[in-house]
């Protein structure tokens, strides 16, 4: 299946995704960030993926951002399109344009936490427990239906960081499992709602 990853930083959940795309039925046909010195631009182009660059900044709207990097994708017709660490917020139009085949990945327990510093904001909210969710991706921001969540404890002594450390190591997990099932045919959004070989998750 043909897949386009979208990014903005390291890109580590699209090295555990380049590392297992033929187990996972992946075909990358190219990656796309936001942001010209993401290190995933670096990883991607080791592994001979095609790169774009979409630098938000050189957009006067949300709305000419969003045309310019759905232009960019639509040369690839892909079946999915995978938001792995992609740190902007599409329009309602743009997610309407791919809903039911464009995944994201969260690091908190949705719908607990959305938005940005989560593992901070875990922390100072005295929860005991965190993780990573990946959905559907809706207008909604981080609301979309919910596939899949891993958990971690919140330990004594956390900071943000030992916590996103954890949190990480679920995520490039979580991730290619997830992908993997919808390259199977097994995941689909129906009636807003994320189903799984028929049974709604
Ligand atoms: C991950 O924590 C992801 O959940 C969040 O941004 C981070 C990206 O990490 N949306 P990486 O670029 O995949 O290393």
């Amino acid at each position: 299946m043909r897949g386009v990853v979208l990014i903005s930083g390291s890109g580590s959940n699209l090295q555990v995704i380049i590392d297992q795309a033929t187990d996972i039925g992946l075909d990358i046909s190219c990656v796309i960030s936001n942001n010209s010195d993401a290190y995933g631009l670096t990883r991607a182009d080791k592994a001979g993926i095609p790169c774009h660059v979409v630098d938000h900044t050189q957009f006067d709207s949300r709305e000419t951002f969003d045309q310019a990097v759905s232009k960019t994708i639509d040369q690839y017709s892909p079946n999915i399109i995978i938001l792995a660490g992609f740190m902007r917020i599409f329009t309602e139009a743009f997610a309407q344009q791919y809903c039911g085949k464009m995944l994201n990945i969260h690091p908190s327990l949705l719908p607990k936490f959305q938005g940005l510093k989560t593992h901070q904001r875990v922390i100072d909210a005295g929860e005991s427990e965190h993780g990573v969710s990946i959905h559907f991706v809706t207008a909604e921001l981080d609301g979309g239906p919910i596939i899949a969540q891993s958990r971690v404890s919140v330990l004594p002594g956390d900071n943000a960081k030992s916590l996103a450390e954890r949190v990480l190591i679920e995520e490039h997990k979580l991730f290619p499992k997830v992908i993997h099932w919808f390259t199977q045919g097994r995941l689909k959004l129906e009636n807003n709602h994320a189903v799984l070989d028929g049974k709604p998750l």
